[in-house]
C-alpha cells in the first residue's frame, strides 16, 4: 500500500504529552503527520475547534511537518477518493481496545483505502487522559508535567474567567 497520508485524528480536549508522545512516534515513522481535530458527537468539548487547533500548532512549536486541521464529518470523508491513508490512534491500556478496534474496522469498512496503526505512549502516559487533565486543573491540583505550558494556562484562563465552552 502505498500511503499518500498520515493522520492523526482525535478530539483533543486539550491536548496533552501523551498525544504529543504519540505524534513524535508518528513522526519517527513517517515524514508528516496531519493532526484532524474531529468530532465525536457524544462530547462536549471545553475548547472550542479553533482554540484546540492553536493550543497543538504552539505545542508542537509550529513545526512544518506537523499540519493541524478541524474537521467536521466522518472521517474517513476526509481522505480523497482513491487515496491511501494511515490513521495513527494510541493504544493505552487492556480498556482502550475494545473501542479502538470497532472504530479501525468501520473505518476500514468505510473506506477500504484506510488502515488504522496503533502506537503505545511512553508507560507514564498510559492512564492520562484530557478529561483528567480538564479535571485536575479545574480544582487546582498540579497537572504541569503532563501538558504543554501553553495547555496549562489556557486551562487555567477558562477556569478562571468562566468560560467553560
Ligand atoms: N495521551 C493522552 N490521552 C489520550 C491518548 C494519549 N496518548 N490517547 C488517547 N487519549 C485519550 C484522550 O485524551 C481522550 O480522553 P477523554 O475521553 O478523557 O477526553 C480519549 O483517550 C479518547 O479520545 P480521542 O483519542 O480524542 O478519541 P475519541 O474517542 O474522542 O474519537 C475521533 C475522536 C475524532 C477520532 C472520532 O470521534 C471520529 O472519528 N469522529 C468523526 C466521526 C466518525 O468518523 N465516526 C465514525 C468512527 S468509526
Amino acid at each position: 500500500m502505498k500511503v499518500k497520508r498520515v493522520i492523526y485524528p482525535g478530539t483533543f480536549d486539550p491536548i496533552t504529552n501523551g498525544h504529543l508522545d504519540i505524534l513524535n512516534r508518528a513522526l519517527a515513522l513517517f515524514k508528516k503527520v496531519e493532526v484532524v481535530i474531529g468530532q465525536n458527537p457524544h462530547k462536549s468539548p471545553l475548547f472550542s475547534l479553533d482554540e484546540r487547533k492553536a493550543l497543538i500548532e504552539k505545542s508542537v512549536n509550529f513545526n512544518r511537518y506537523v499540519k493541524v486541521v478541524t474537521y467536521r464529518g466522518l472521517l474517513v470523508d476526509y481522505i480523497k477518493k482513491g487515496e491511501k491513508a494511515i490513521f495513527i490512534r494510541g493504544l493505552r491500556v487492556v480498556s482502550d481496545f475494545e473501542y479502538e478496534l470497532q472504530m479501525a474496522i468501520m473505518n476500514r469498512k468505510l473506506n477500504p483505502n484506510v488502515e488504522t496503526v496503533f502506537l503505545m505512549p511512553n508507560e507514564q502516559y498510559i492512564f492520562l487522559s484530557s478529561s483528567m487533565v480538564r479535571d485536575i486543573v479545574k480544582f487546582k491540583g498540579d497537572i504541569g508535567r503532563f501538558i504543554p505550558g501553553v495547555v496549562q494556562q489556557a486551562l487555567l484562563d477558562k477556569y478562571r474567567s468562566g468560560n467553560l465552552g
